[in-house]
Parts: structure tokens; C-alpha cells; sequence
């Protein structure tokens, strides 16, 4: 998660550079030197899978860096002395982009796993909560780092590590929004809705960890006079003012950094907004004022099979970057 920090601390500054070691935090949060693995850019390698051994990179621009102008200029005599050379052509540092390698090789994750798939000095369930309780917290960190409009920080990010009471309760409001939800759409019968809902909260309860990420100052996101369930779905009230949108998108933006800093640990993670995120069930249980909104699920956790880019349907050059000619 280093780099993402050092990055973002300096991203106007020169590029970052790769040292041979760093101080890294290991689980428990203590510091010791590891070697750093210099990660190429690559479409079919994916820190995901090495979990411990993440990436990481350190960067001292006082002390191993030279300054962007210094660089420039060794380039540009470089490129002055070599006469079939005629331009420079500005490449990002290794560094720059293993950070976009690392962005880009995120994925979302359905299958997980309480342990990390590769053999890591860790026995039993209490060291990977521990683990995943720390890298949350340096993920969370990293969140709270995100833009946000007039300084409002108004995200809270609150941890469920399981097994644990908490967890078993959000497991069975899984079960229950799960089961009246197939129920109110008669999809099938209520065995079948019974047997399907109980599908959903074992696959569940193979997740180690959750977050749910809220955001304050919301419009009020239920009516006391209307009588609802625990466990349907409540109306949608959507952000209404300029900072409430604000907020959102800044929120939304911390996810974003929370899941990135969690990848860059090895750590799986999917960002849900299903019918749960919307009911008093899960807003009960974690404590949410009125104005509170619900932003996302965050499951967390470790995998064995990192799924594939999805197919993308717009292609980068002249649809997703336009350039604005006048
Ligand atoms: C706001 C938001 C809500 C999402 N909600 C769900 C969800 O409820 N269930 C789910 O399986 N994936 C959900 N996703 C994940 C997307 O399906 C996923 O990002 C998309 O398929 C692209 O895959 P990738 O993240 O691996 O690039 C959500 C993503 C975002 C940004």
C-alpha cells in the first residue's frame, strides 16, 4: 500500500523510484525489511494471488530520486548524442507503472477463501482475521485520503471480521432479505426460496471479512410513520443537494481507494449494493443515524482464482478519451 501513499502524496512530483528493500508492515502491524518485487507491467499477472509477498514499493525523493528536471535533461543530452534518436519520448517510471498495473488488475470477487490460497507463515483462522483486521485498517486509511468537497470526510467505513456475532447476524439478515425477496417476486416456492436463501448466506459465510461504507448527511433514508420489515427493501432516497452529491461521489471515490489498497495487499474484495444495503436489518446493526446512506458491501477476503477482465464494450481512443477540438 506504500506506493499507492507515496503516489498520491506526490502527484505532481517526479517519478518514483523502486528500492531494493523496504520497511513493510506485516500483519501485526510490526516493521521489518523485506525484498521488493520489481512487478512488470503484464496482463495476465496479478498481486492478488501473492497476497503477503505484495508489491510494494518505497521511494525516498530527498535521498534515491532525482529531480524530474535532472532526469529530463540526462535524457534529452542522452537523446542529443545519439544522432538516429530524434526525439524523446517521455515513458512513466517502472514505478508509475506498476501503480497503473496494480489499479488496472483489480478485480471483483465472488469466491473467497479465510486464508490466504499460498502457503504463508500463518497457522489457523486468529493470524488471518488479524491480518485482514490490519490491512483494512491501512485500507481505510488510504480511503480516508480521497477528495472530498469542503472537508466534509463523510465516509465511515465499518469493519464485520468473521467469524464473530456481528457476522453471524449479517448472515442471517442475508438469509432473510434473501428469502422474502424470492418470496415477494414468487420466482419459486417457498422451499425452493427457503433452499436458495440458504445457498446465499453459506457462500457467505466463506467471506472473512466486511465493511460497510456509509455516508452522513443524507436526505433521511426512512419514514417512521411507514411500517416496513426488517428485512425489505426501503425507497430509495437519493442525494438531493450539491453536497450531498458531493458527499457521495466522494465516498465512492474512498471505496475505490479502499479496494486498491486492499489488492495491492492481495487482498480479494467486491464492492455490493443488492436489496440488503437498503433494509433496517443491516442499518440496525451497524447504527445508522437517519441521514446515514448506505454506500456499499465491501466483502473482503482471500482467493484462489482472480477472475478475468471483463470484456469491455468502449474502446479507449476517440469513446472513453475524447479529445475536444474547437
Ligand atoms: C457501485 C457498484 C455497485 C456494485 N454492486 C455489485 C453487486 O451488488 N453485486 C455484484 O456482484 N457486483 C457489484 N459490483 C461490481 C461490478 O459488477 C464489477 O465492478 C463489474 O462487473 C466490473 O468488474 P471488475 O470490478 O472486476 O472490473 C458493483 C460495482 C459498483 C461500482
Amino acid at each position: 500500500m506504500q506506493q499507492f501513499y507515496s503516489a498520491a502524496k506526490n502527484q505532481s512530483r517526479p517519478p518514483l523510484v523502486l528500492a531494493s528493500t523496504f520497511r513493510s508492515k506485516t500483519g501485526n502491524d510490526e516493521g521489518s525489511t523485506r525484498r521488493v518485487h520489481h512487478h512488470r507491467a503484464s496482463t495476465t499477472s496479478s498481486p492478488m494471488l501473492s497476497s503477503l509477498n505484495a508489491l510494494e514499493v518505497s521511494h525516498s525523493l530527498s535521498s534515491s530520486s532525482r529531480s524530474f528536471r535532472e532526469a529530463s535533461s540526462e535524457a534529452k543530452s542522452a537523446s542529443n548524442n545519439d544522432s538516429t534518436q530524434q526525439h524523446h519520448v517521455y515513458e512513466p517510471s517502472i514505478s508509475a507503472q506498476s501503480l497503473q498495473q496494480m489499479i488496472s488488475s483489480r478485480r471483483t470477487v465472488s469466491n473467497f477463501l479465510h486464508h490466504p490460497p499460498t502457503s504463508l507463515p500463518v497457522e489457523g483462522g486468529i493470524q488471518c482475521q488479524q491480518i485482514l483486521s490490519n490491512a483494512i485498517r491501512r485500507a481505510v486509511e488510504c480511503a480516508s485520503t480521497a477528495p472530498n468537497h469542503k472537508m466534509s470526510e463523510p465516509t465511515t467505513f465499518h469493519r464485520i471480521l468473521s467469524p464473530s456475532a456481528a457476522s453471524e447476524r449479517l448472515l442471517d439478515i442475508s438469509y432473510e432479505v434473501t428469502y422474502q425477496r424470492l418470496l415477494l417476486n414468487k420466482l419459486s416456492g417457498v422451499e425452493a426460496c427457503r433452499n436458495e436463501a440458504m445457498r446465499k448466506r453459506e457462500k457467505w459465510s466463506k467471506i472473512p471479512a466486511f465493511i460497510v461504507a456509509t455516508v452522513g448527511g443524507m436526505e433521511d433514508q426512512y419514514n417512521e410513520e411507514e411500517e416496513q420489515s426488517p428485512y425489505a427493501e426501503l425507497p430509495l432516497n437519493a442525494p438531493h443537494t450539491i453536497q450531498q452529491l458531493e458527499d457521495y461521489a466522494s465516498s465512492c471515490a474512498s471505496i475505490q481507494n479502499l479496494l486498491l489498497s486492499l489488492h495491492s495487499e492481495g487482498i480479494a474484495s467486491k464492492w455490493a449494493t443488492g436489496t440488503i444495503i437498503r433494509t433496517h436489518a443491516l442499518r440496525n446493526l451497524i447504527g445508522c443515524k437517519k441521514d446515514d446512506m448506505v454506500v456499499g458491501l465491501i466483502m473482503v477476503g482471500w482467493t484462489k482464482q482472480v477472475p478475468r477482465m471483463p470484456r469491455r464494450r468502449r474502446v479507449l481512443e476517440g469513446d472513453v478519451l475524447k479529445d475536444v477540438n474547437i
